[in-house]
């Protein structure tokens, strides 16, 4: 038997209709249009907004879609990795909460926890269990709140993430579609730099966490950037090299959505021109796990079979990655 690889057969996504533009940011804190946009790339992002509402609230409208498109119901779904840094509580898991909600009675689950680079560990992870043979259809969803987790005092970093969420469906195919490689890397080592210092273990929350926004995302920008630019091009690369692929056997690259000139220097590293890379950070900024899913929702009737698609990201852990997978439909 040929085989089996994990394809992608169905990707939805689902962005907050709040749209919070760099001029409204402008009234709250000191920062302009200008420094935004050249130095990430960034207009506009997606905040949801409203009581009660979470990342699963985002998940639902994202998955239901993903379902329909298929034409499968959810109780058909075997397994739900949901990759965020913004669960909807610390337990029980994203996964299950979403399971319930969307009626995945016959799904087992789990959140994967790997910043901005989780989307990327969920598809590899996820295509063990079609590998293997194990299960058929596992859903892997990509979405976070960041707009809980931001300090909107902070210029440093409100002005960079958004809200949204994005799904796939992994399927076993035995006609060379789908995952064919992947490369996963990780330093702890990176994570004074980019960091939610309260509300875990090592510091739980009190009076003095939240009076010091500690609840809120740490980085100094400049340290991951350097970082950032060099491995997430570096990985890109390593992957068309380890499967012997040139700039023109690309299709399309996508890259994680943390910053305009990380993409770009990506790209120059692969070699690749601009017209093969999907970019929406310009409207949604960066949705952490949102935001290679949201890529592959807003150019799917772009894509044609056989199309190779390079996957790409880095965030805090550090941990970073690429993916290399054929486009099945
Ligand atoms: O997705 C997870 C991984 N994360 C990333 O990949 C993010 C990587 N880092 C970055 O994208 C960039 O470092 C930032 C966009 C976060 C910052 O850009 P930068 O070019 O590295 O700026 P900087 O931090 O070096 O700051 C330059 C100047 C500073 O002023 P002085 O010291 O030169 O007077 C900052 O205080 O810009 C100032 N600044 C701002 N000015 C206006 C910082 N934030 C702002 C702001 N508006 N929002």
């Amino acid at each position: 038997m040929s085989k089996i690889h994990a394809a992608i057969t169905a990707v939805n996504g689902y962005v907050p209709d709040y749209i919070l533009t760099n001029q409204e940011l402008e009234t709250m804190v000191d920062t302009n249009d200008e420094w935004i946009t050249s130095r990430t790339g960034i207009k506009e992002r997606r905040i949801l907004k409203g009581e009660g509402l979470a990342t699963s609230d985002m998940a639902v409208p994202a998955v239901e879609g993903l379902l329909k498109k298929r034409g499968i119901t959810a109780d058909e779904l075997d397994l739900i990795i949901f990759c965020t840094s913004t669960p909807d509580m610390p337990f029980p898991a994203t996964a299950n909460i979403l399971a319930d909600k969307i009626g995945a009675k016959n799904a087992w689950g789990y959140d994967l926890n790997a910043a901005c680079s989780g989307f990327l560990y969920g598809i590899a992870t996820g295509s063990q269990f079609i590998e293997s043979g194990k299960h058929k259809k596992v859903l892997i969803v990509g979405g976070d709140k960041m707009s809980s987790i931001i300090n909107y005092q902070d210029r440093v970093t409100c002005i960079i993430f958004g809200d949204g969420c994005g799904a796939v469906l992994l399927e076993p195919n035995t006609d060379g579609y789908g995952v064919i490689d992947s490369i996963l890397k990780s330093d702890g080592s990176g994570r004074p730099y980019l960091h939610q210092k309260a509300g875990g273990s090592l510091k739980p929350a009190s009076h003095e966490t939240v009076d010091a926004h500690e609840h809120a995302v740490h980085q100094e920008g400049q340290a991951v950037f350097k970082f950032a630019v060099t491995n997430m091009a570096d990985v890109a690369a390593e992957i068309m090299d380890k499967n012997n692929l040139t700039a023109e056997d690309i299709a399309w690259l996508v890259p994680h959505q943390a910053n305009k000139r990380i993409i770009d220097a990506t790209a120059n590293r692969m070699g690749v021109g601009s017209d093969k890379v999907m970019i929406n950070i310009e409207r949604y900024g960066n949705t952490t796990n949102g935001t290679i899913a949201l890529c592959l929702w807003e150019w799917e009737s772009k894509l044609k079979k056989g199309d190779n698609l390079i996957l790409a990201a880095f965030g805090g852990g550090f941990t970073w990655g690429s993916v290399y997978l054929k486009w099945a439909y």
